[in-house]
């Protein structure tokens, strides 16, 4: 019997009369790496807040080894021991590693900053969890798996016996994942109870000893990872089964647009130089063109490119035949095109607004400010995805910061829907969305299709591409090096197309 490190008992938390949390139990042992899971909405987040000092909880109790606790602050918490890396890493970009390793708390000469010391215990730590890094050089230089790290590294040296990680695998390739993996078993085995949030079942399997689940602000289970088949964990979050959760996606496959059908959007020889090197790519109705490939491979520059966030030094584009200047987002949407982009907290969701408001924000920009959507409209197509997508709460005039992070990506895809557009350009249509809405995500991509849409879409979940991609194209190293269609569509050719990339922190250094 391990002890237990970190108890929360009856937690209840409201956010404007509406209980988000009701009495909640959770327990982290020592030495422990435990799931917190649950549909979009069900509260991992508000208890995670909560238990590293974010949030008051409105009831309830909670104890560290033992020892009741009732931090008041993040600070608080931290002096507690209880660390945590939310989801937008919370990490200053132009400074340098060492000194966000040490932000607020750097060692001190005579009342300065001594910075070489402040250089070798940063050189120090960074050796410790293998992070291949440079305490002089600026974090921006690094890539988001890194900068994860070292921020997973300030949390642990700065609090040390619980750590709390809100989806830290969502813009992680698979190779970043297992060099994360790599340190939080490390982190484990010395000792430390770690709690991690992540929709990605497989990962759960690989890493997790024991797993808590939520489900409409209730503790619904807890058990070790070993005791609990797939299937029963899954029921246990829906609440149903899968196949009866997804039960009216089996709509069956809608023929392909006819071959020569005439490709209604042109891309030739179109780049940007230090961004995506020129590629051609020409897309017909009816079609869902795939873009795999590794983080920083180029996928994201390339539907910047196409929707004109960043503008062409080289190439041309056509829309039916007739050239076209994409030279921003709001020209390429005059042509028909619409995009969701990755990073909905910068680009995409304008938090003090409603979820109306949120979701009718590209149909008024295509119609134009001097011309407002109607209420009633705005209303009925508010009304329409919110059914659509299960967006919750349903409620359209809710402030969207309010909502949960998966039913946020929800509205922005909604938003994107409600122009209409011709050619659609997803960019992680189903990152940090759960299961039941993943399943409803792709059957209504084979319904955009089938109903004569083009689609571009990117995605880091291969098995995913293969299920609904027309033509797969992979990138490596900001190039479109292969395209694969028909019966070349599989996991394993995907794969075997995308290249290795390099800056990865060192395996197995420490
Ligand atoms: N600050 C807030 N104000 C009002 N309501 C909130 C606030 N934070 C969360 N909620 C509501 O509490 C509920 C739980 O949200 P929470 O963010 O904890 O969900 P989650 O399980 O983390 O979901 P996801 O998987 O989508 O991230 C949601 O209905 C959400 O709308
Ligand atoms: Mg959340």
């Amino acid at each position: 019997m391990r002890d237990e490190l970190l108890t929360a008992r009856g937690i209840d938390k409201s956010f404007y009369g509406v209980k988000v949390l009701d009495g909640v139990d959770f327990t982290l042992h020592g030495a422990e790496i435990h799931a917190l899971l649950g549909e979009n909405g069900a509260g991992k987040s508000t208890l995670v807040k909560i238990l590293t000092g974010a949030y008051r909880r409105d009831a309830g109790h909670m104890a560290l080894v033992g020892a009741e606790v009732e931090p008041r602050s993040v600070a608080e918490a931290q002096a507690l021991g209880i660390g945590t890396v939310y989801q937008e890493v919370n990490l200053l970009d132009n400074l340098t590693v060492a000194e966000n390793l040490y932000l607020g708390r750097q060692p001190r000469r005579m009342g300065l900053v001594d910075h070489r010391r402040m250089r070798r215990d940063a050189a120090a730590l960074l050796a410790r969890y293998g992070i291949a890094a440079d305490p002089d050089e600026t974090l921006s230089h690094y890539s988001v798996a890194v900068r994860q790290i070292i921020a997973i590294a300030r949390a642990v040296d700065l609090s040390g016996k619980v750590l709390f990680l809100d989806e830290p695998t969502a813009s992680l390739d698979a190779r970043e994942v297992q060099a994360l993996f790599t340190v939080l078993k490390q982190l484990r085995d010395q000792g430390l109870g770690i709690v991690i949030i992540t929709h990605f079942l497989d990962q759960v399997y690989q890493i997790a000893d024991r797993v808590t689940v939520l489900r409409n602000g209730r503790m619904v289970g807890s058990r070790a990872i070993a005791e609990l088949p797939r299937r029963d964990l899954v029921a246990l979050m829906l609440g149903r089964d899968l196949a009866e959760a997804t039960a009216h996606r089996a709509a069956g496959d809608a023929p392909l647009a006819a071959p020569d059908t005439p490709a209604a959007f042109q891309f030739t020889d179109y780049g940007k130089r230090g961004s995506i090197a020129p590629f051609d790519l020409a897309i017909r109705p009816g079609e869902v063109v795939g873009i795999a490939g590794l983080l920083g491979s180029g996928r994201t520059e390339t539907a910047r490119l196409m929707f004109g966030i960043d503008r062409p030094d080289s190439g041309s584009a056509m829309v039916d035949g007739l050239p076209v200047a994409l030279t921003s987002p709001e020209a390429a949407i005059a042509q028909g095109f619409g995009m969701c982009p990755e990073e909905r907290k910068t680009d995409g969701i304008v938090g003090d607004l409603s979820l109306r408001q949120n979701i009718v924000l590209a149909l008024q920009a295509r119609r134009g400010w001097a011309c407002p959507v109607p209420r009633r409209e705005a209303d009925a197509i508010a009304a329409r995805y919110i059914k659509a997508l299960d967006i919750r709460p349903p409620d359209p005039d809710r402030p969207i910061k309010f909502l949960s992070g998966g039913n946020q990506q929800k509205a922005i895809l909604a938003r994107w829907l409600a122009t209409d557009p011709r050619l659609l350009i997803l960019d992680e249509p189903t990152r940090g969305i759960d299961i039941g809405a993943h399943a409803e995500i792709i059957a209504l991509i084979q319904q955009l299709r089938a109903d004569g849409m083009a689609l571009v879409v990117i995605s880091s979940e291969i098995e995913e591409l293969v299920a609904y991609a027309t033509r797969v194209i992979v990138l490596s190293d900001r190039h479109h090096i292969r395209e694969l269609t028909g019966d070349q569509i599989s996991a394993q050719s995907i794969v075997a197309a995308m290249a290795l990339p390099g800056d990865l922190p060192a395996e197995g250094a420490a």
